[in-house]
């Protein structure tokens, strides 16, 4: 039994000031029959694990670099998401892949590298709009797949998020038949390589709002959702939690 994620991805935003919701939203979710992961920006980690330290409510990071330590400026490894509390990172979102040129290789070392010291990896694929309407989303999705999970991915330390590039951050959605198409795929996929696959979390995201969450969450193989923008405000957040606990 695959237990339902519900994961909030803040990218570049919020500070200090925004700690307090992030209790409330803990306060709110108590005993919550799936599991939630806040991703804050590095500079609210520590302070986020100690707002939340009294409720089941993860936090994680949202990339880290593939070595644990060095000539690195500006980066943060593996080793330093954990100290600072965090228990998972998000991997190789699009707007890494395609701000800085990321790699699916390089995604990879990076989640081999978080795997190793214990963080559970996201590991995010998915197409832009022109791959999809030249009809190659599972030639895409294959192959970064096939380069970005490393070997020691287990159901354990390794959730998969489907994030078609086009939905992120744009109010689109794929329909529900375009997102079991690709879920149905990943599942096909993994299952060719890992004993565990069945096990593993797969996560739909882009654009996942309070009004469409039902729908989403209805589609097998959707085991919950790496939220952006309505993971901001408790008040969008919250309902998306509770429709994934209704979902169950
Ligand atoms: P969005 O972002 O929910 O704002 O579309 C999703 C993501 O980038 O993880």
């Amino acid at each position: 039994m695959r237990r339902k994620l519900a994961a909030g991805n803040w990218k570049m935003n919020g500070t200090r000031a925004a700690l307090g919701a992030l209790e409330a939203l803990s306060r709110a979710h108590a005993d919550p029959s799936v599991d939630i992961l806040i991703c804050p920006p590095a500079t609210l980690l520590a302070e986020a694990v100690e707002a939340v330290a009294a409720f089941p409510l993860a936090i994680g990071g949202q990339d880290c670099h593939a070595e644990i330590a060095g000539a690195h400026t500006g980066d943060i490894s593996a080793e330093m998401l954990l100290d600072a509390g965090a228990t998972a990172v998000i991997l190789g979102h699009s707007e890494r892949r395609e701000a800085y040129g990321e790699t699916s290789e390089a995604v990879r070392a990076k989640a081999k590298s978080a795997q190793a010291v214990g963080l559970t990896t996201l590991i995010c694929v998915g197409e832009s709009l022109t791959q999809r309407e030249a009809q190659n989303t599972l030639d895409i999705i294959g192959a970064q797949l096939a380069l970005s999970i490393p070997d020691t991915s287990t159901a354990e330390n390794c959730v998969i998020a489907y994030e078609p590039c086009w939905a992120i951050g744009t109010g689109l959605t794929p329909t529900p038949a375009q997102i079991a198409e690709v879920h149905g795929f990943i599942r096909a996929t993994l299952t060719a390589r890992f004993a565990d696959a069945g096990d593993m979390r797969l996560l739909y995201g882009g654009s996942v709002k309070p009004g469409n969450a039902a729908e989403i969450f209805g589609i097998g193989d959707v085991d919950g959702a790496l939220v952006g923008g309505a993971s901001l405000s408790p008040a969008d957040f919250s309902p998306i939690i509770k429709t994934l606990e209704a979902a169950l």
